[in-house]
């Protein structure tokens, strides 16, 4: 199980300059942390005309190790600004193991008053930072922040980037030597791009010369303020004495960039369409959405209120790590909506109605911070739901409802997307470069770039048709709420959820059907979903006065979840199934084998589906890393939590148990 990871411990001097207890050491000088950061960081780095020498599709990747007060990267945010033409991205990606409470982070950043226009965006994106990869989008998508949260040595060996200027700070070596390690450097230089530099404030003359082994060229230069001279370098290529990293396996291999259009078509336009939509829009790609419906979300994604639903586990699974980090992206993204309509913090409560549950909760409270979860005994739990409750049961502050067709045309409203409603695709075919979309005979649109976000339905398509996706019907009841049902402060959940009251109603769901193919709302499944109501809270059953009208009478809606056997999502690139079980046949003989052969990708064509009940927690952040793949960047999620959502693990999977 990973240690909880506290947040920084700190204490502060007499001109409110913060001080790391832990560490013993201070986040910036006291002489000017403005001028040294530019100094150290932005000029030996050569930013200024790096960022200046950016095309208008171009981007520079900055990494960081220790993002404390985020001084540095609002610094460096503040000369991107300054210097890059519109259309240029920055990649700011900081390891921080003791992450700064929003209190604290608030207090550090209120030192740089002109810096506040930047400090005041990121304060406000930064909630639910919790462990794991955490990326924030900034600047309408501009700046995207992605935090590992962890220690250095953990992290970074999940990253998956190409790191063009690297930061390297951290505390004094002599105060933090369990950071500066060869062990480190190796990865700082795993991850350099060809050409990458790097600088510290540090001159010590074993940094140096481990840096140097690493495969950097280390120079003294002259330093600034106490520092007499700092250390800068660039990257010359992987020292010949060391091994070099394995390389990716084939079939988790990245497909070569596109060509230079940067147009697509994406066929769905529910949760996970219009967040693929909005990350691809986000970096210059004109987007063609389309969907057969006359609006967004009118299928899964229509549902009244959804819950941001964590089920973690204690153990760090992939699964558990997507959801972490899928949690707190969705949640930043809601801090753009309007509260109390769009979606609303009120919490999640988790009962554990049953022993089972009660000793699962208890494992995740060890394991988890407690800005992310807390253990509520069943009075505490009673007082924080605001209804009689029979148990206790884990809390997540940060969690709540959401509107979900509210995410989806925010996300879908984007000046470079096309809605293109009334549009039912059922066939794709590939002419020269394109992919083109028809209705029977009449072409639809077309574009070098597809992304499949149609749920279940993506299995028409011949070239997706194996994706093991299953559809599972669901029906929530809607509730009217009343004068007691007020009450109700928080979302609770047992077998079922039920939320506090959005316009005037509450949703409480949801039945699961692995059978039915008829979405007529049936009252059998209200009936289900009432006692499910009733196992979260007999008092609310009362308070809603649920026994004085006819179950009949009930109104709600069903839809179809759609779900892997794995119950992880599938986003990425898709292959020519029939040429990759050729390609790597030799896997069902010794599944050790890594053929150098390249994967056999359906050049262009992508999948973002299989979000299962937690579409609202994982796609957002699946359009984040699709648009990752599609545009060669940093990814967002560690990389075997990348793999374990890749399209290729069944047909891999398939080979290597012979079942094909
Ligand atoms: C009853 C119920 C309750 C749920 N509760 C929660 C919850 O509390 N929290 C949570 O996180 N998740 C919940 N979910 C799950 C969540 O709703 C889904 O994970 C999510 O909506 C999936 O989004 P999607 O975009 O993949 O699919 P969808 O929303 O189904 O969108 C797919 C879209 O693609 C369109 N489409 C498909 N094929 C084509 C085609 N060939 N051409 C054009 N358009 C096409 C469809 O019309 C549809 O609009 C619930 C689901 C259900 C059914
Ligand atoms: C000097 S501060 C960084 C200042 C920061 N770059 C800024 O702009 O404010 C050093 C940071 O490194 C972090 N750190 C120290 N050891 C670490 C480790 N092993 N892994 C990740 N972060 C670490 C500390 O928690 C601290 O926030």
């Amino acid at each position: 199980m990973k240690p909880v990871l506290p947040h920084a411990q700190l204490d502060w001097d007499d001109q409110g300059r913060p001080r790391s207890r832990v560490f013993d050491d201070v986040y910036f000088s006291d002489k000017s942390g403005l001028d040294e950061t530019r100094y150290v960081f932005l000029e030996q780095n050569r930013l200024a005309e790096r960022f200046a020498a950016l095309p208008a599709a171009g981007r520079l990747v900055i990494g960081e190790t220790g993002f404390g007060t985020g001084l540095n990267f609002l610094c460096a945010w503040q000369l991107f600004e300054q210097h890059a033409v519109a259309g240029a991205r920055l990649h700011f990606v900081s390891v921080e193991k003791y992450p700064l409470s929003p209190a604290d982070l608030q207090r550090a950043l209120a030192l740089w008053p002109e810096l506040k226009p930047l400090a005041d965006q990121l304060l406000k994106h930064y909630v639910a930072i919790h462990q794991g990869f955490q990326r924030i989008t900034l600047a309408n998508g501009r700046v995207t922040l992605t935090l590992l949260i962890g220690d250095a040595l953990e992290q970074l060996p999940q990253l998956d980037a190409q790191i063009d200027a690297w930061f390297l700070d951290g505390f004094a070596p002599a105060k933090n030597p369990d950071m500066w390690t060869a062990e480190l450097f190796v990865e700082l230089a795993r991850l350099a791009a060809p050409g990458s530099t790097i600088s510290t404030f540090t001159s010590t003359g074993w940094v140096r010369r481990l840096l140097n082994a690493a495969g950097f060229k280390m120079k003294r230069t002259p330093g600034i303020g106490h520092k007499w001279e700092i250390l800068r370098g660039e990257f010359l290529g992987w020292p010949a004495d060391v091994a070099p990293p394995a390389p990716e396996k084939p079939w988790f291999a990245r497909p070569a960039p596109i060509s230079a259009e940067r147009r697509a078509l994406v066929i769905g336009a529910g949760l996970a369409g219009c967040a693929t939509a909005a990350s691809l829009a986000a970096r210059g790609w004109q987007v063609s959405l389309l969907e057969r419906h006359e609006a967004v979300a009118q299928e899964a994604s229509g549902n009244p209120q959804g819950v941001l639903y964590l089920k973690l586990s204690a153990h760090g699974t992939a699964l558990s790590q997507l959801i972490v980090s899928g949690f707190g992206y969705t949640r930043r993204l809601l801090e753009t909506l309007q509260r109390g309509t769009d979606w609303d913090d009120c919490g999640v409560l988790q009962l554990a109605f049953n022993a089972k549950e009660a000793e699962r909760h208890a494992q995740l409270a060890d394991a988890f911070a407690e800005d992310l979860l807390q253990w509520l005994d069943q009075p505490e739990a009673q007082a924080r739901a605001g209804v009689a409750l029979a148990h206790g049961g884990l809390y997540y502050p940060e969690g709540g409802w959401v509107h979900p067709p509210a995410l989806c045309q925010a996300q879908a409203a984007q000046a470079n997307i096309e809605l293109l409603s009334h549009h039912e695709v059922l066939e794709l075919r590939k002419v020269d470069e394109h992919w083109q979309a028809f209705d029977g005979e009449r072409l639809l649109a077309s574009a070098p770039v597809v992304v499949l976000a149609g749920a279940a339905e993506i299995k028409r398509f011949a070239q997706s048709a194996e994706l093991p996706l299953k559809r599972i019907r669901g029906q929530i009841t809607c509730l009217a709420e009343t004068a007691q049902s007020q009450a109700l402060t928080t979302v609770v959940c047992a077998e079922g959820y039920v939320a506090p009251a959005r316009l005037g109603e509450h949703t409480l769901g949801a039945s699961f059907d692995f059978n039915s193919d008829d979405l007529t709302p049936t009252t059998a499944e209200h009936q289900g979903n009432l006692a499910m109501l009733e196992e979260i809270s007999s008092d609310l059953v009362a308070r809603l006065h649920l026994n004085e009208q006819p179950v009949e009478s009930l109104q709600g809606r069903a839809a179809f979840r759609c779900t892997s056997p794995d119950y992880l999502p599938i986003v990425g690139p898709l292959a020519d199934r029939e040429a990759f079980i050729q390609a790597y046949a030799a896997l069902s003989k010794d599944a050790r084998q890594i053929p150098d052969i390249a994967c056999p990708w359906l050049d262009g064509l992508y999948v973002n589906s299989g979000h299962g009940s937690r579409g609202l927690i994982t796609a957002p952040l699946s359009g984040e890393l699709l648009a990752a793949w599609l545009n060669n960047e940093p990814l967002p999620l560690p990389r075997s939590v990348a793999e374990a959502c890749h399209p290729n693990r069944f047909a891999l999977r398939n080979l290597i148990r012979g079942t094909r």
